[in-house]
């Protein structure tokens, strides 16, 4: 298997399987110096954790990272950051039905397509607990971001048919409801979408936003590493994400040019922006204004309802997937989307460190 490991001067590869012994990352590329505790790295884990809501799956996953290497005295050194995070509680049982049907809307069928087999314990590699080891490396990537001055902001913009507009955005209230929306009014309309939602034992979709401020420009690479490019391979790696949208994104498409462009202006010395349809990426690099970007993300595919499916043998069959269901995955996929948006955007601004004589010069004259 092929396609774990993401990123080119700063590389991340993720492994580890649901029901294994534990799971993890290796970061190799990483500049020495970095301040690092696990605790940094624990914060990143502690958001997508499940159990932190009647909204998420309430297995009991600890989820305590252990840096077993790569940091001294809590700085980074240079060499390969390895990371680690025990499964616990993965009970499989709790799967023994699924073991030979082919879930809906999971990636059972295609997994068997490819290689013969699949470890079918909560979906192997496809399982949501895979996005431990990409948020684990988000954590450190951010941490680059933030030295830098760049810093993330990532919320649930929509949960169901509840969105929040941008007019009615409190960036302070998302983390002060359980679903990381903008607006804790707007989260409690969604919440009670949700009640329902568990009812009629079914799940929906939604939209994630994320917000980069303090991104220099010219960040992106021409021409197939350039930053929408970039930031489209790795949101789409995540999974149940669907679409990604970058500023007015698929919205651009029914606007006329004059209304389309971001018209410049001279302020303080520095070009500057009047609108920013474009979401502070043009010709595939960062254009110094706030980066903005928005995955779609695909209903919870596990439901209680019976469904129809086959079995490997090919027989017609009805699944009734036992156990408790998350009605969205969206809360706890923000910080997903956050961490392989910094992720790409660590990559990139090592990468952009070539990009002129008087860089290079900076550093070995
Ligand atoms: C953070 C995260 C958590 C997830 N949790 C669940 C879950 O609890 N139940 C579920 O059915 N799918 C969950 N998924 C989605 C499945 O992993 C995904 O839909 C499935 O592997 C099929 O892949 P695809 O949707 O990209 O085609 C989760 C995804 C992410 C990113």
């Amino acid at each position: 298997m092929s396609g774990s490991t993401f990123g080119h001067k700063f590389r991340i590869t993720t492994w580890g399987e649901s029901h294994g012994a534990a799971i993890g990352a290796v970061i190799d590329g990483c500049p020495a110096g970095l301040p690092l505790e696990a605790s940094d790295i624990q914060a990143f884990l502690d958001r997508r954790k499940p159990g932190q809501s009647k909204f998420t799956t309430k297995r009991q996953e600890g989820d305590q990272v252990e840096i077993l290497s790569g940091t001294f005295e809590g700085r980074t050194t240079g060499t390969p950051i390895s990371l680690l995070v025990r499964n616990q509680d993965q009970r499989s049982r709790d799967y023994g039905n699924i073991a030979s049907v082919y879930r809906p809307g999971h990636a059972d069928y295609t997994y068997t397509q490819k290689y013969g087999f699949r470890d079918y314990r909560g979906g192997g590699r496809s399982s949501g607990r895979e996005t431990i080891g990409r948020v684990a490396g988000g954590a450190v990537a951010s941490h680059i971001l933030r030295e830098l001055g760049i810093e993330l902001t990532t919320y649930a913009k929509a949960i169901g048919p509840v969105t929040v507009p941008e007019e009615e955005y409190r960036f302070e209230e998302i983390f002060q409801n359980k679903l990381y929306m903008p607006s804790n009014q707007r989260a409690e309309e969604a919440a009670a979408c949700l009640e329902s939602m568990m009812k009629n034992l079914d799940s929906c979709g939604g939209v994630i936003e994320c917000r980069v401020t303090g991104l220099p420009a010219g960040i992106g690479e021409p021409v197939f590493d350039k930053l929408d490019a970039s930031l489209g391979r790795a949101i789409l790696s995540i999974g149940a994400v669907k679409a990604i949208e970058i500023g007015d994104g698929i919205d651009a498409a029914r606007l006329s040019g004059s209304q389309n462009n971001d018209a410049f202006f001279m302020e303080d010395g520095a070009v500057r922006k009047k609108t920013n349809h474009a979401g502070g990426v043009l010709g595939g690099m960062s254009d110094g204004d706030t980066l903005v970007l928005r995955a779609s993300v695909k209903p919870t595919p596990s439901i209680a309802q019976p469904q129809q499916t086959v079995t490997e043998s090919g027989d017609d069959t009805e699944l009734v997937i036992r156990g408790r269901h998350d009605p969205i995955i969206v809360p706890r996929a923000v910080v997903v989307v956050e961490s392989m948006t910094a992720l790409t955007l660590a990559d990139l601004l090592l990468q952009n460190m070539g990009s002129r004589m008087e860089h290079l010069k900076k550093i070995y004259q």
